[in-house]
């Protein structure tokens, strides 16, 4: 079983975020899984160009490390997300990985991984932030198992309780991984998204031909 958090703070190992991150990950590790943590802010991640390449045939045109973080990704069954409320927001370097994913999104290739959110704000936007990170990857086809925000900036005291409850869904998540959690509302959001995105696709399938045969393969269209 591995779980794999991304941090999305340029401030290494200072981030109040990785703090949670971390504690998400050791509560993984004692519910039975294997951890890595990667701080996005070490690697370079160019922006989406819009070109459509990934549509129509499963690769990006940019090389940088993306490649290697999203086949991370992809061998992982547990997915952490990581990110300070940046203007009511995720830092660029996070969103830069979103936007990179959209053919993973069309193709909704976290099917049958989870995932879960943290995040740290001054003030506020803390739960919002940690919502837009989840919506994310149910986007992509995960099923998320929880979300921790915590506004730090008049109590930081409020970042040692949040390590708590964030270590407890660490241990939720490899749970989950396990089977001994099951999310019925969420398996029918991606029974929707799978139909929608298969539409969208089946309409597009000369201009979209990689994510044409990715659902066949799948078994998905007929
Ligand atoms: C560019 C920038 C934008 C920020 N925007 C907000 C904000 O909109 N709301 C808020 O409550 N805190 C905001 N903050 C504060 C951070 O979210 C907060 O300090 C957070 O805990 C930092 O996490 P880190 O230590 O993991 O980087 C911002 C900080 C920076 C540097």
């Amino acid at each position: 079983m591995k779980v794999i958090g991304l941090n999305a703070s340029p401030r290494g190992k200072n981030s109040n975020t990785l703090i949670l991150v971390k504690a998400v990950l050791e509560g993984a590790k004692a519910g039975g899984a294997e951890t890595e943590l990667v701080d996005l802010y070490t690697l370079k991640i160019g922006y989406c160009t819009a070109c459509g390449t990934c549509y129509a045939t499963g690769e990006c045109t940019l090389m940088d490390d993306f490649v290697e973080i999203f086949e991370k990704i992809l061998m992982a069954d547990g997915i952490v997300l990581g990110a300070p409320n940046y203007i009511d927001s995720v830092p660029a370097p996070m969103k830069a990985l979103f936007d990179r994913m959209a053919d993973a999104i069309h193709c909704q290739m976290l099917t049958g991984k989870f995932g879960c959110s943290v995040c740290t704000a001054g003030g506020s936007g803390e739960h919002e932030v940690a919502g837009y990170m989840n919506k994310v990857l149910t986007t992509l086809g995960a099923t998320v198992v929880g979300a921790i925000g915590v506004a730090i900036g008049r109590d930081p005291s409020a970042l040692g309780k949040a390590g708590t409850e964030a270590h407890e869904m660490g241990k939720q998540l490899a749970r989950s991984i396990r089977g001994e959690h099951t999310y019925p509302e969420q398996d029918e959001i991606h029974r929707q998204k799978r139909d929608y995105f298969g539409q969208l696709v089946a309409f597009n399938k000369e201009r979209f031909a990689h994510e044409y045969d990715w659902y066949v393969r799948m078994g998905w269209i007929k």
